[in-house]
């Protein structure tokens, strides 16, 4: 009996210590596995590479469908922290596209990845974009000269105003310098001027960075971060560039889309189907491109002092257009093939 009893403990023991085993082999801990750090190690005896950092698949999929790009035969891609790092040529450039899938912190880790595996002289990020500039129009490709984050705030208590001091602002983590949002006559039900409500003031905050020369923990700030010098001045050479106008064989722009550097654009994690906001961003930091990645991507490169620059074409009006025709969704792959245009055209010229 005892006997019995004690041998049907033991296989459940030993079943259980299998379980444990198993569960110990399947769960990954974040660390990137010494076999794929060796093939890391080989793909940089080729490099270094240029960087392509591109949001989603609808954005990077005219790019690897395109006659220019030549995957790697050997290795096409390699997959890391859930991130595919496709290795391939265009023209002369040998590249690593990462997808960062959408928003800031994707944007800003799968940078932050590309950038600390890979040999990587520059990086071109590239992708569709909301559209805060009224002399623009839909399928135009903008490349700013700086790009800031404009999501990260501190929303003033109600009674306070421009006068007063944010919290934190004395030791230096906030600031009156980039100017505030009022909100304080939001209603949700209608505008009534009359009537303010508590949200008050919500004020723009620069990035605390870290940058990899500097010391550590020792915090800097960035609101405004410029793209790289020389590759903004190479991008004056893509104005001019002839673009397609026309989504199929009737649904046209009333003119082809143009390239055309900007001063400045915006990210943060909110997608803009606002009319009012996109004017907010238009009159208050003279954006042009609104989108949600190009900024985190900007923040990674300044960090790391890699060269960089973002190539986004205009999608939509960021609310701005008409509510009957739903312009995003019928030139949206037009914007994204004239982005991936624009890029390649970008590539042969740093090369040539
Ligand atoms: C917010 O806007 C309202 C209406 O224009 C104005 O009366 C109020 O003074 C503003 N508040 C601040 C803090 O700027
Ligand atoms: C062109 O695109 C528009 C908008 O998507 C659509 O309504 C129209 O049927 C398309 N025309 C052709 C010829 O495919």
């Amino acid at each position: 009996m005892m006997s019995g009893i004690m041998k049907h403990l033991t296989t459940l023991l030993l079943l259980l210590s299998a379980l444990v085993l198993l569960i110990m082999a399947t769960t990954s801990h974040g660390a990137i596995p010494k076999s794929t750090l060796k093939m890391v190690e080989e793909v940089n005896k080729q490099g270094p590479f240029l960087g392509l950092v591109v949001p989603n698949s609808f954005e990077m999929s005219p790019l690897l469908q395109s006659k220019s790009f030549v995957q790697n035969k050997k290795l096409p891609y390699l997959d890391i922290g859930g991130r595919r790092f496709h290795l391939g040529k265009i023209g002369k450039d040998k590249l690593i596209m990462v997808m960062t899938g959408l928003s800031m912190l994707n944007a800003g880790l799968a940078t932050q990845l590309l950038l600390s595996l890979f040999e990587i002289k520059g990086v071109v990020h590239f992708g569709i974009a909301g559209n805060a500039n009224p002399e623009l129009q839909i399928g135009d490709v903008t490349i700013p000269q700086y790009w800031a984050h404009t999501g990260l705030w501190s929303w003033q208590r109600y009674g306070n105003g421009p006068q007063n001091e944010l919290p934190l602002e004395a030791g230096g983590d906030f600031t009156r310098k980039y100017g505030y949002l009022n909100i304080s006559y939001y209603s949700t039900n209608k505008i009534d001027k009359s009537s303010e409500n508590f949200l008050n003031n919500v004020w723009y905050q620069p990035e605390e960075i870290f940058p990899v020369n500097d010391v550590p923990e020792v915090r800097e700030h960035a609101f405004w971060v410029p793209v790289d010098e020389k590759y903004f001045a190479l991008s004056k050479q893509l104005e001019g560039t002839k673009l397609p106008k026309c989504a199929n064989s009737t649904t046209c722009l009333p003119r082809n889309p143009k390239v055309v550097r900007v001063d400045r654009g915006c990210s943060a994690n909110t997608f803009v189907d606002n009319a009012a906001y996109r004017q907010f961003l238009r009159s208050k930091f003279d954006v042009t491109p609104v989108d949600m990645e190009s900024a985190a991507v900007a923040l990674v490169c300044r960090q790391l002092e890699k060269p960089f620059v973002a190539i986004r074409s205009l999608s939509d009006l960021a609310g701005g257009g008409s509510a009957q025709s739903n312009e995003a969704d019928v030139f949206a792959p037009l914007a994204a093939q004239n982005a991936v245009d624009v890029v390649l055209k970008f590539l042969t010229l740093l090369t040539s």
